[in-house]
């Protein structure tokens, strides 16, 4: 089943509470995502690798829709994020058929972070990844750095399997990342860990150490 199927299944669109909605990103968001990226990019670089070379809205439109085309093939399951105040960001599932096995990727724009949005959006995408998408295995995969990033895959209760040395080459140089992962027989769904961090005081986060 490719994410467009899901949509049309009715999965999609989502509402993930507070005004929040998650949808399948489409060519159309181009404008809007590039005026956030465009706008935060100095913050936006430290974490993603793409930023530099997101120079104008017609290399925005490109990527849409190249992730336009996973949604609709099976490669891919990338949504758009959005409050009453615009886009908020973007979250994906990088999907191998092959191995029914899912990397996710997402940011932020900064006036969307610290309302627990990417949590609920990335449990959201992963109960669809595991119901509907027949996956077996989801990772993440975070710089050992990203405080912010490993909060949300230890959040989520992801196990840290371990650390990819010099894997990902940031505006700093090469970076390691720690590679978070679940099977899909142990996640708990996106109700359960919601519960887990409305019920846990400070957050949840643990320290960052390698
Ligand atoms: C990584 C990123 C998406 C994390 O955003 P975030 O808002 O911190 O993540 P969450 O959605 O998990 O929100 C957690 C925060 O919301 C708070 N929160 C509020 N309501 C919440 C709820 N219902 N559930 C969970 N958390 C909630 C948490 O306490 C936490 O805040 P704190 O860290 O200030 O204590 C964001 O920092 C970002 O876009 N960074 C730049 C790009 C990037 O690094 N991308 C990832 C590359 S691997």
């Amino acid at each position: 089943m490719s994410a467009e199927m899901v949509r049309g299944a009715g999965a999609l669109p989502l509402d993930l509470g507070d005004g929040v909605v998650l949808d399948l990103t489409s060519v159309t968001d181009a404008a809007e995502v590039f005026a956030v990226v465009d706008r935060e990019r100095d913050r936006l670089r430290q974490w993603l690798p793409w930023v530099d070379a997101t120079v104008d809205v017609d290399i925005e439109r490109a990527y849409l829709a190249e992730i336009e085309r996973a949604n609709a093939t099976g490669a891919g399951l990338h949504a758009t994020i959005r409050d009453p105040g615009g886009p908020c960001g973007l979250v994906g599932l990088r999907i191998d058929q092959l191995h029914r096995r899912a990397e996710v990727g997402y940011w932020l724009s900064e006036r969307c972070v610290g309302r627990g949005i990417m949590f609920r959006a990335v449990a959201a995408l992963f109960d669809i990844a595991v119901t509907e998408l027949g996956m077996h295995r989801l990772e993440l995969l975070a710089a050992t750095g990203n405080v912010r990033s490993r909060a949300v895959a230890e959040r989520l209760g992801m196990s840290r399997e371990g650390v990819r040395r010099e894997a990902e080459l940031l505006s700093s140089g090469f970076v390691d990342l720690v590679l978070y992962a679940v099977l899909a027989r142990d996640w708990p769904g996106a109700a359960a860990v919601t519960q887990a961090a409305a019920g846990s005081s400070g957050g949840g986060a643990q320290s960052p150490d390698r």
